[in-house]
């Protein structure tokens, strides 16, 4: 691991905030279960500015006249490294991630004392985690109580997350190189699911497939719990039971994406359990198709964010009266929100180190525009739930089409074209 970029993101960052200290904690370890954790996931920001993906540590940044750069880590501990394995400890810390000065996680409150002292400003993830935001108030105070010797602490407070936004919205080549390679397992995996699903298996069998490809590719966790839904159970959004038996006849829609090296994909496709669209399953799945398609070609810099949105949402209101789910003009359904009860989410969001990746989306109350190295997702779907006026061979017919798209200066680059999605590519390798 190369760790020019970190250093080359703390300098950046640094020279953003002009003055002041940026303290940066990563993630807590979080209990499971008796004195079991749940798996260790870094915090992104802090892992985006140091490439330490260790618990128990902290950043500290100062900019101003002479810029430093701070870890706070674990110590050696050869009794817990018997049983936990590696840890770097400081000086090896230091040394292997660039950083100017490191020091044990326990010194960290004595010496932040020192290090607030006559800073103007405190940058800092306010409301992330609330023992930390007691901790660091505690020991601002302590430094305020040190005001009748010269003393001053920082009376200004910034969220440092919306500088860290700003920057991480913007892929570099280093995260770019990540997110191929991401996205290149989890169309993999969508392909092992396709030949490997048939009537009658479980959903949760074909979700081992996915967790198997991404695994065995070093992609060890998924970046979020996979969406494997057969039939009427695609028509639940956020439906991760994967538990119920798949039927011939039915559709399957996988919403599934591998977390690399700290970076995420996120991708859905559906697809017939038998490997044979049905007539009705065909005519909704082109029109979602064509959406996305219409969403894929408004997704170009100068376009605004909203753009994809609005272009998938004309196909889809149109497709909804033919299929007569709506009724009236694409203006009128539009306007009335008459789709909204067939397709009730938006279009994408940013992808990064986390799915849902941060950003802001308006900017100066409109909203903003599209620029070369942001990735976002584009997944509009169709939820057919049964009842009132639809007709009956559409119900529970639950179709969506995610892929995730890199913004370029020409225009645009889809990462996850790998995995088929056409009527034809999709029955095809199916068939084999
Ligand atoms: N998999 C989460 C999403 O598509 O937003
Ligand atoms: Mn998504
Ligand atoms: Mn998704």
């Amino acid at each position: 691991m190369s760790i020019a970029p970190y250093i080359e993101r703390r300098a950046r960052l640094i020279k953003m905030m002009g003055r002041g200290i940026a303290i940066i904690p990563t993630a807590p370890e979080v209990m499971r279960n008796a004195d079991t954790h749940y798996d260790y996931r870094h915090d992104s920001n802090f892992y985006y500015l140091s490439g330490f993906a260790e618990p128990e540590a902290m950043l500290v940044l100062i900019a101003g006249d002479t810029p430093q750069t701070i870890l706070f880590c674990r110590e050696k501990n050869q009794e817990r490294e018997i049983w936990d394995g590696h840890r770097y400890g400081p000086d090896a810390a230091r040394e292997r991630f660039g950083f100017d000065e490191a020091f044990p996680i326990t010194q960290f409150d004595e010496k932040l004392v020192d290090l607030l002292g006559n800073q103007p400003v405190l940058y800092y993830p306010l409301g992330y985690n609330s023992a930390w935001d007691k901790r660091i108030l505690r020991i601002r105070s302590a430094v305020r109580e040190k005001v009748r010797s010269g003393v001053r602490a920082p009376d200004q407070i910034i969220d440092v997350r919306a500088l860290l936004s700003e920057m991480r919205l913007f892929k570099d080549e280093f995260e770019l190189e990540i997110m191929h390679r991401a996205a290149e397992i989890s169309t993999s995996a969508h392909r092992r699911a396709m030949q490997f699903t048939r009537p009658d298996q479980y959903e949760y069998q074909v979700e081992a497939e996915l967790l198997h490809e991404f695994c065995s590719h070093g992609a060890r966790h998924p970046a979020y719990t996979p969406i494997v839904a057969g039939g009427a159970n695609a028509c639940v959004l956020h439906y991760v039971g994967n538990n119920a038996k798949l039927k011939g006849g039915d559709l399957l829609l996988i919403d599934a994406g591998c977390e690399l090296d700290g970076y995420a994909s996120d991708i859905t496709r559906t697809f017939p359990v038998n490997g044979k669209f049905s007539t009705a399953q065909k005519d909704v799945y082109e029109i979602v198709l064509a959406a996305q398609a219409a969403a894929i070609a408004a997704a170009k810099p100068g376009k605004h964010w909203n753009a994809p949105h609005d272009a998938a949402l004309r196909v889809l209101a149109l497709g909804f009266i033919d299929l007569k789910l709506c009724r009236g003009s694409v203006d009128r359904v539009i306007e009335k929100e008459d789709y909204k009860r067939f397709y009730m989410h938006r279009t994408g969001h940013w992808l990064g180190m986390d799915v849902h990746d941060v950003g802001d989306y308006m900017a100066d109350g409109k909203w903003r525009k599209l620029e070369p190295g942001m990735v976002l997702t584009i997944e509009p779907g169709c939820y057919i739930r049964p009842g009132g006026k639809v007709p009956k061979k559409l119900w529970n017919i639950g179709i969506r089409i995610e892929d995730d798209v890199l913004i370029t200066a020409k225009g645009n680059e889809t990462l996850t074209n790998a995995a088929p999605k056409s009527v034809t590519e999709i029955e095809e390798l199916m068939k084999r």
